[in-house]
């Protein structure tokens, strides 16, 4: 009995210990500005060491929110570029441009769901999927403006639509976030609601404009990389057509 539970705890350590050396470590300046380049958005958890407050659970959702990047850092240089100075959780996204910090020192009580929701509400990408966890995220980006791409998934042009939207995305990083709105879902409903959409309707694409709580539609046509930037540019030199607003 003695000897089976010797056993399953030292199981138990091995496996922790291979999931703290299979997180990359960044030892300097350019390995970590390598990482970040690397993906549209990933992790990095700046440690001053293994004892240090919310390390464990860092790890633990690091392992659950693979496919996203995570790393670990504990050199000061690295720190210093990312204007880090206690243990924090950083994600950094190319979406927006964005560096989110989680500073250990100021949360209260740390658990690991916690951690990995953080991680689900921040991962916005080049097209982030509308959802009520990335919508707290997406709220929160101060790119206020939304292309919104209102589509059935499972659509015969689903796959290509987003990934032609995706494609445009980073032509417009800082102006634009760029939204899958899946008009199959019961919880959308609202949302195209507000564009005076049904599921049928779809697919459309539209912009919301949060600093005036204004919306747009493309008019019917062809969802072309050509029209949607031509859409887009309207938006940002302010000569979008008043006929195409619904309200
Ligand atoms: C605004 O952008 C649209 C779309 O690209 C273009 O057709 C139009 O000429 C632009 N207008 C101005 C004033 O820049």
């Amino acid at each position: 009995m003695l000897c089976i539970l010797f056993l399953s705890l030292l199981t138990a350590s091995v496996i922790a210990d291979e999931k703290v050396s299979s997180l990359p470590r960044l030892s300097d300046v350019e390995a970590a500005e390598a990482f970040i380049e690397a993906a549209e958005v990933v992790v990095i958890g700046f440690f001053q060491g293994e004892d240090s407050f919310g390390y464990k659970e860092f790890l633990t959702s690091a392992s659950e929110v693979s496919p996203l990047p995570v790393a670990l850092c504990m050199e000061k240089e690295v720190w210093a570029k990312y204007s880090v100075t206690s243990d924090t959780i950083s994600i950094f996204r190319k979406a927006d441009l964005h560096q989110e910090n989680l500073e250990l020192s100021r949360a209260k009580k740390l658990e690991s769901d916690g951690l990995t929701r953080f991680f689900q509400i921040n991962e916005l990408r080049y097209i982030t999927e509308y959802n009520p966890v990335t919508a707290v995220g997406l709220f929160n980006s101060e790119v206020k403006t939304h292309l919104l791409l209102f589509i059935n998934r499972g659509s015969t042009d689903f796959a290509v639509l987003k990934e032609r939207l995706g494609a445009l995305a980073p032509e417009y990083t800082g102006q634009f976030l760029f939204v899958l709105v899946n008009g199959g879902l019961k919880s959308n409903d609202r949302s195209l609601g507000y564009f005076g959409l049904k599921s049928r309707d779809l697919p459309k694409v539209g912009i919301y404009d949060g600093n005036l709580d204004r919306k747009w539609l493309l008019p019917p046509g062809e969802i072309s990389t050509e029209r949607v930037r031509e859409f887009c540019q309207s938006f940002l030199n302010g000569t979008l057509q008043t006929d195409v607003f619904v309200e």
